[in-house]
C-alpha cells in the first residue's frame, strides 16, 4: 500500500477504503455497467474525515470524484485510473427534521427517496421527485441542481435548497447552513455549488425546504391528436386548478408504444394517439378537489383539448400510468443507446421533433428514435439508437443533429442532467464566450490545480 493510501485509510478507517479491485466491482453508473476504475474509493462518515481526505489529496495532487447515486446521464462522476473516488453512501443520515421551521437537514448522501418517505411521518413533503427516487442522493440532486416531475409547480433543487455544507479543494469547511427563507447578507454562496457537478466543492450536509403534506392527489392520462392540443390543455388545465398543477408529463406515440409493448406496461388507453400526457394536481381538499379536476377534465374535453383519458381511481391505479412515463427499461436494451435532456421554449418543439425525425430518418435506414419530456417545464428527453453504423464518431454526428437547431431557438444542451463529460464540446452551443470564461475563472479560484472532478464542464 502506497503511504497516500495508508494515510487515507488512517483518516476513514479499514471499512472505509477499498482498493481498486474491489472498486471495480462496482458499475461506473446506472447507464453504464462496465468497470468503475479508480485509484481507490473513500467512504467517509463525517464531515471531518471529508476535510481530512480533501486536504491530503491538496498536498499530493491527487484528483476527487465525487460520487452519489450515479444515476446522471452525462459522465458527471466518470473516474479514471489515477483518480480517487469519494463516496458519500456512508454520509447518509436525516440529521433533524424541523416541522415548524418545515426544513430538513440531511447529509449528502441520503437517498431522496429515504428523505421524502422520513418526512412524510411528520406530515410533510420534501417536493423535488424524479424516477431515480430510489437511487439517486441529494448530493447529488445538488450538484446537478436536479429537476424531475414536479418543477413546474415546486422549483429545481436550487430553490430548494436552504443552506449547504461544502469542502472546499484544500479541506477548508464552509458551514453555510442557513435556515431561513430570507437571508440577503451577502453573497448566496450555497448557489455557487448548487449545479455545479462537483466542481467547485464538495457538498456533506444540506438544510432543504418542507411543503405541507398535499392531502389529495388527482391525477390522469390524457392523450391527443395534436401538439397544440398539447399546449393549449397545459394552459387550461394551470389556470383552472389555481396553483395546484404539480406534473404536466408528455410522450409522444413511439416512446409511448415502445413502454406497452407486450410484457411491459399496461396501456390503459389505446396505443395509437400522436401524443400522452400525464398530469397531475395535489391540493389539501380530497372530495372538492377531485369533483373539481372532474369537471375540469369534462370542460377541456368540450373544448376539444382532449381526445381520449383515463382518470386513476386508486393509488396502484395511478402508479400504473406513472410506470408508463418513469420505467423505461424496455428501451435501454437498444445498443447504442444515446440519451438526450434538451431545452426549448414550448413553441418551437413540434417542428425541432419534426426536423430531428426527419434527419435522423435520412442518416440511418434503422434509427429508433424515443421523445419524452417534462413539457411544461420546456424539456425534452430523447433515446436515440442508430442502427447498423460503428462509425467512430457515430455519438457525435447524432448529437450534432439534435443540438443544432437549439441554438437558433435559444435553447439548451442540457436541461436538467448537466454536462459533465458528454456535453463538453457542447457548452458553447449554449453559453457564450465570456461566460464560459467567467465560469473558468470561478473554477479556477475555488480550484487552482483542478482537483475537483477534473476535465467536467469544460
Ligand atoms: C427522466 C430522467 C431521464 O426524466 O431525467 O426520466
Ligand atoms: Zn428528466
Amino acid at each position: 500500500m502506497t503511504d497516500f493510501l495508508q494515510q487515507l485509510e488512517e483518516i476513514v478507517g479499514k471499512g472505509g477504503l477499498l482498493g481498486s479491485e474491489q472498486v471495480s466491482i462496482r458499475n461506473k453508473s446506472y447507464w453504464d455497467a462496465s468497470p468503475m476504475k479508480a485509484r481507490a474509493l473513500v467512504r467517509p462518515k463525517t464531515t471531518e474525515q471529508v476535510c481530512a481526505v480533501l486536504k491530503l489529496c491538496h498536498q499530493h495532487k491527487i484528483n476527487v470524484v465525487t460520487h452519489g447515486g450515479l444515476t446522471g446521464t452525462v459522465q458527471g462522476t466518470l473516474s479514471g485510473k489515477a483518480d480517487l473516488v469519494l463516496s458519500m453512501e456512508r454520509l447518509n443520515a436525516i440529521e433533524e427534521i424541523d416541522p415548524q421551521g418545515r426544513t430538513a437537514t440531511v447529509q449528502a448522501g441520503v437517498v431522496l427517496q429515504t428523505l421524502q418517505e422520513n418526512v412524510k411521518q411528520h406530515d410533510l413533503m420534501f417536493p423535488l421527485d424524479l424516477g431515480a427516487r430510489g437511487s439517486c442522493t441529494i448530493g447529488g440532486n445538488i450538484a446537478t441542481n436536479a429537476g424531475g416531475v414536479n418543477v413546474i409547480r415546486y422549483g429545481m433543487m436550487r430553490e430548494l435548497v436552504l443552506g449547504l455544507e461544502v469542502v472546499l479543494a484544500d479541506g477548508t469547511l464552509i458551514s453555510s447552513m442557513n435556515r431561513m427563507l430570507k437571508n440577503n447578507a451577502g453573497y448566496d454562496l450555497k448557489q455557487l455549488f448548487v449545479g455545479t457537478e462537483g466542481t467547485l466543492g464538495i457538498v456533506t450536509r444540506a438544510i432543504v425546504k418542507l411543503k405541507e403534506l398535499p392531502l389529495s392527489a388527482n391525477s390522469a392520462l390524457v392523450a391527443v391528436n395534436e401538439f397544440s392540443q398539447v399546449v393549449d390543455l397545459l394552459k387550461f388545465v394551470d389556470k383552472s386548478l389555481g396553483g395546484q398543477l404539480t406534473s404536466y408529463e408528455l410522450m409522444w406515440r413511439n416512446y409511448y408504444q415502445a413502454v406497452t409493448e407486450a410484457g411491459w406496461h399496461e396501456s390503459p388507453l389505446p396505443r395509437n394517439y400522436p401524443y400522452y400526457v400525464v398530469l397531475e394536481a395535489q391540493g389539501a381538499d380530497p372530495q372538492a378537489d377531485k369533483e373539481h379536476f372532474q369537471l375540469m377534465m369534462e370542460a377541456a374535453m368540450e373544448k376539444g383539448l382532449i381526445e381520449d383519458a383515463v382518470l386513476p381511481k386508486s393509488e396502484a391505479e395511478r402508479d400504473k400510468v406513472w410506470a408508463i412515463r418513469e420505467d423505461f427499461e424496455a428501451l435501454l436494451s437498444l445498443r447504442p443507446q444515446f440519451i438526450y435532456d434538451v431545452s426549448l421554449p414550448i413553441k418551437d418543439m413540434d417542428h425541432y421533433i419534426q426536423t430531428l425525425e426527419q434527419r435522423l430518418s435520412e442518416r440511418w435506414s434503422q434509427c429508433p428514435f424515443y421523445a419524452l419530456g417534462h413539457i411544461g417545464d420546456g424539456n425534452l428527453h430523447f433515446f436515440v439508437s442508430p442502427q447498423n453504423d460503428d462509425s467512430a464518431d457515430l455519438h457525435h454526428q447524432v448529437n450534432q443533429i439534435i443540438y443544432e437547431p437549439l441554438e437558433q431557438c435559444g435553447g439548451s444542451v442540457s436541461a436538467e442532467h448537466g454536462i459533465g463529460l458528454e456535453k463538453k464540446a457542447y457548452l458553447s452551443l449554449s453559453r457564450n464566450a465570456e461566460e464560459i470564461a467567467l465560469m473558468k475563472s470561478v473554477k479556477n479560484l475555488f480550484d487552482p490545480f483542478n482537483l475537483l472532478n477534473p476535465g467536467k464542464i469544460f
